[in-house]
């Protein structure tokens, strides 16, 4: 028998906007957002967008038409640009990931295929992502996302108790170091891998305040999480997995859905996503930036 009494959790909840419209896509977070256009959008609906995103953790604002300047320009909207390691950005536009997979490639692996918080191993991990559905196929190339403050909160107060005081340990080996040969399957990406990558290791609190929120968070992912500071690896990896597990548990994630001229912005600080590799001989284009976050702090 439990001991604690389940209290509510933090969810996502349907609420009328004024410059827009959010339709909730699951109970645990996402929303597809419609009726506007970024490009032309006030100070005040770029505010109740990012109070949305903050509701939300996630927004897939449909209908919209960018160039790579115009997401450059809507990325400035939420902050400075975050810094780009591993990948080469493009030519032109320093900031901006060109993520494509070819209808020819001969692999069926994407980039980014695996849950994951965007650059962890940073010391101020970026606090936005956006990406823009430019070439998207008919069907298949959905993204997932996770809410890892509705994972905090399942969680039994001995276990947050326990939680609360610890440091992980981030790193990009698996992702980009020496023996992350997955990379050359991305054919049409410029990926930087193979190099010892000791000096991106850092600690983050296991558990984080969000800044703007003022929730908790589990500030961990199975990508680049590798160990937790004072605890054997035989010790700290069968907690990590179980709280990997627990995370992907159906009601804390969505499936989300992109169309040409869709628009997603998540909140890298209490999200993983997860594009789904099931488009194989069809074509995908998106267009990626971040935006600099804080140092992550209990
Ligand atoms: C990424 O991890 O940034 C890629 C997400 C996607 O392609 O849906």
């Amino acid at each position: 028998m439990s001991e604690f009494i389940y209290t509510l959790p933090s969810n996502n909840p349907a609420v009328s906007y004024q410059h827009f419209t959010a339709t909730p896509a699951t109970g645990a977070l996402g929303a597809y957002v419609e009726g506007l256009d970024l490009r032309d959008l006030s100070a005040a609906g770029y505010a109740e967008l990012r109070q949305a995103l903050l509701t939300h953790k996630v927004l897939f604002i449909h209908d919209q038409s960018l160039s790579v300047t115009d997401l450059e320009q809507v990325t400035l909207q939420f902050g400075a640009f975050g810094r780009e390691p591993y990948v080469t950005c493009m030519e032109a536009h320093p900031h901006v990931v060109h993520v494509v997979k070819e209808a020819d490639e001969k692999a069926p692996f994407v980039f980014g295929g695996a849950w994951h918080t965007d650059w962890t191993f940073q010391e101020r991990p970026p606090v936005f992502t956006l990406l823009y559905g430019h070439d998207i196929p008919p069907y298949g190339g959905d993204t997932c996302f996770a809410n890892l403050t509705l994972a905090y909160e399942w969680l039994s107060p001995g276990m947050q108790a326990l939680l609360e005081p610890l440091d992980a340990e981030h790193s990009p080996e698996r992702a980009y170091g020496t023996g992350a040969n997955h990379n050359a399957l991305l054919e049409n990406m410029h990926i930087l891998y193979g190099q010892d990558v000791s000096d991106e290791v850092r600690y983050h609190p296991l558990v984080i305040r969000h800044p703007e929120t003022g929730k908790k968070v589990l500030f961990i992912n199975p990508a680049y999480t590798s160990g937790i500071k004072g605890l054997r690896a035989a010790e700290a990896q069968p907690l990590l997995d179980y709280l990997f597990n627990l995370a992907v548990s159906p009601a804390f994630t969505c499936r989300m859905r992109w169309r040409q001229g869709t628009l997603a912005i998540w909140d890298n600080r209490s999200t993983w996503h997860m594009p789904v590799a099931d488009y194989h001989g069809m074509r995908r284009e998106m267009f990626r930036t971040t935006v600099i976050g804080g140092v992550p702090s209990r």
